[in-house]
Parts: C-alpha cells; sequence; structure tokens
C-alpha cells in the first residue's frame, strides 16, 4: 500500500491501518476492532491530546454550563468526558462507528449518542448548538473539510466551532479553502489558530482552529 501519511516509520500500527483504509466499511471494520483497546492506546501508547486541546480552547471562551453541544466524531467520548469534569450536561455525541458510540456509552456522559455520518448532511436542525467541537476526526481517510459547511449550519450565531486538522490532512485537502470561503461569506471569523502538537509520542502536529459563527 502506498503510504500517503509521513511520520509512519515510528506509528502505532493500528494508528497507521486507521489512516491508510480504503472505504469506509474498511474504516468502520477497523474501529469495530479497536473500539475497546482504544483509549489505552491512543492515551497512554501514542499521547494523544487532541480531546484535550481542542476542549481546552472552547473553555477559554465558553462558560455557560448549560451549553448545548454537539461532538462531532465522538468516538469512545474522550472529549464528552472532560466536559463532563467541567459541568457540562447537554452534550451530544455522533459517531459513525456503532462499537466507538457503545464505549462512550458505557461512560454514560452524553446526552445522546447518535449514529451518524459526518461526510452526509447532518441530522440536525440549522442553529441547534450553542458550541461544537471535533477532535481527532479531521484525519486522513476520515471526514474532509466539507463537514465545516455543515457544522456552521447547525451551530447557533455567536456559538463556537472547535476543531484539530492532522498536519497531514491539512496538506491534502483543502481546509485553508473552505475556512476563508466561510470568512468571505461572512458565516463565521476566527477567534484562534494555532499550530500546535497533537499526538506527543509520535512528533505529530495539527491545526487547532476556533472559530465563532456570524
Ligand atoms: C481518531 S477518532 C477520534 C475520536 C474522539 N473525538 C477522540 O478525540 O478521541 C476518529 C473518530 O471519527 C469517527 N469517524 C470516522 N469517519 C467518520 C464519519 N464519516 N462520520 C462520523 N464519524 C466518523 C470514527 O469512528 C472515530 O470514532
Amino acid at each position: 500500500m502506498e503510504e500517503f501519511v509521513k511520520n509512519t516509520k515510528s506509528m502505532h500500527p493500528t494508528v497507521f491501518s486507521a489512516l491508510h483504509t480504503n472505504c469506509k466499511e474498511e474504516l468502520d471494520e477497523l474501529y469495530k476492532s479497536w473500539a475497546k483497546r482504544y483509549d489505552a492506546d491512543v492515551l497512554n501508547t501514542i499521547g494523544y491530546i487532541g480531546h484535550i486541546i481542542s476542549t481546552e480552547l472552547l473553555l477559554k471562551y465558553l462558560s455557560a454550563t448549560d451549553a448545548r453541544i454537539l461532538d462531532a466524531g465522538c468516538g469512545t467520548g474522550l472529549v464528552g468526558e472532560i466536559l463532563e469534569r467541567k459541568g457540562f450536561d447537554d452534550v451530544v455525541g455522533v459517531d459513525f462507528s456503532q462499537s466507538m458510540l457503545d464505549q462512550a456509552g458505557e461512560k454514560s456522559i452524553y446526552r445522546s449518542l447518535e449514529l451518524g455520518d459526518l461526510t452526509q448532511d447532518f441530522a440536525f436542525d440549522d442553529n441547534t448548538f450553542d458550541a461544537i467541537i471535533c477532535a481527532g476526526t479531521f484525519t486522513c481517510g476520515h471526514v474532509g473539510p466539507d463537514a465545516l459547511i455543515e457544522m456552521v449550519r447547525v451551530c447557533k450565531i455567536s456559538g463556537y466551532i472547535s476543531f484539530t486538522v492532522r498536519e497531514q490532512e491539512w496538506d491534502g485537502a483543502p481546509y485553508a479553502e473552505i475556512i476563508a470561503k466561510l470568512e468571505q461569506d461572512g458565516r463565521w471569523h476566527c477567534i484562534e489558530q494555532i499550530y500546535t502538537d497533537y499526538i506527543l509520542n509520535e512528533g505529530v502536529s495539527c491545526q487547532l482552529c476556533l472559530f465563532q459563527v456570524c
């Protein structure tokens, strides 16, 4: 298989596979077999911090603990765990892997957990959420930048959207273009955008972004 992601030499084998699947069915199968080990692998082995940095950035600006928050690509609920500790109790998780949602469900921290594909139209009305977090899901072979357009649609005016984009995914897909178009169209504006550490033990960085919907 052609290696299209850099930093592969020291990469955890399951993470490597997750970034190199050929179709959604393969990715779903991968998460099905990984779901129970995911937290231990990403937290203890590779030093993933996407859930921490995206939540910390959002909570610099969002303090109302009754905010309705969408955790897009929630996986096993690492973002939800932080939000729960900070007192947020109206968090909706969406993910396309039922196995990952099952792990999140065991933690009993989400208001609801919904099976959904973020590469399709979201199953939410316009202006539904006060904030959206998407950690670790804008990554190679997962969800691309078009999902940002749907995030803006379902987020309320003045609501915040916090997300990470793995560096190789940022370089390979038109994130900068879609972000700029949303800005030109007056749909959102940038609060913070930082190039920062993302997977500590593999030397991988990400773009960490916080935008506010207009
Ligand atoms: C690397 S995990 C990140 C999970 C979690 N946000 C975290 O920070 O640990 C990526 C997640 O994206 C989900 N995913 C991949 N493609 C998706 C899609 N098209 N729609 C919704 N979720 C998707 C996977 O099932 C997985 O749970």
